[in-house]
């Protein structure tokens, strides 16, 4: 099988990209090469992670904010950067693990397949779409839910709500922190991630519409 290549964005631990390049070291993740991970933030522990491996590491800083710019100008210039820094690795895919900035057009559009989605994956830690956003272990844990989980999904223009490729649920009723709820779903988002790019990455899926437009991703053949 070729492997796809692909750039890991990262913002922090990195415990996710560990557990993608340790699939991919085993032969548990075929169709993955990780041709680099980006960080919008210099003391990212994920850099240093990717070094050790082997694997080239970039900061990528966010630019200074210039008099009267607007956030949304702000995140382009940094997207650019972005951009000429992922160039010359020649990716097919993002692979976002912990990347805590939302993308522009510019980043997307980079992306976007003939088939109209965006070659860019992501990891969440929630069933979405309950609790988007940021601390969603903890907002489950709070909410008093009996069951969270993570889910993987195709980016798109808007924060956590692109389509679904894979939730796995766990049970959460015995739980008594947010931390122990974090540390079940961190497992569960090792195993699962590695599995979904495995078939994401061909792109050997089919693309579905649900009645009121959403669409989510399901393996070709899989019978959903
Ligand atoms: C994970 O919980 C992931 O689902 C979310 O951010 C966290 C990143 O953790 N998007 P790590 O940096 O991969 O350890």
């Amino acid at each position: 099988m070729k492997r796809v290549p692909v750039v890991v964005l990262a913002s922090g631990r990195g415990s996710n990209f560990e557990a993608v390049a340790r699939a991919i070291d085993e032969g548990v993740l075929r169709s993955a090469q990780i041709a680099a991970v980006l960080s919008d933030r210099a003391e990212a522990p994920v850099l240093e992670k990717a070094k050790r491996l082997g694997i080239p590491a970039l900061h990528v800083p966010l630019p200074a904010t210039q008099t009267g710019e607007k956030k949304k100008q702000l995140r382009e210039r940094h997207d650019r950067a972005m951009l000429d820094a992922i160039r010359p690795f020649a990716p097919r895919f993002l692979v976002l693990a912990g990347y805590m900035r939302m993308m522009s057009p510019l980043l997307l559009e980079a992306f976007k397949s003939e088939r109209g989605y965006h070659r860019i994956v992501n990891i969440h830690p929630s069933l979405l779409p309950s609790f988007p956003g940021i601390h969603s272990y903890a907002q489950a844990f709070r909410h008093g839910v009996h069951v969270a989980g993570v889910t993987v999904h195709l980016v798109n223009h808007e924060m956590d709500s692109g389509p679904i490729c894979a939730q796995k649920a766990f049970a959460i009723d015995q739980c008594e922190t947010a931390d122990e709820v974090e540390k079940l779903g961190l497992a569960v988002e090792h195993e699962l991630y590695p599995r979904t790019l495995q078939w994401v990455l061909t792109e050997d899926f089919d693309l579905k519409e649900r009645e009121g437009g959403r669409l989510f991703v399901c393996p070709r053949g899989s019978g959903r």
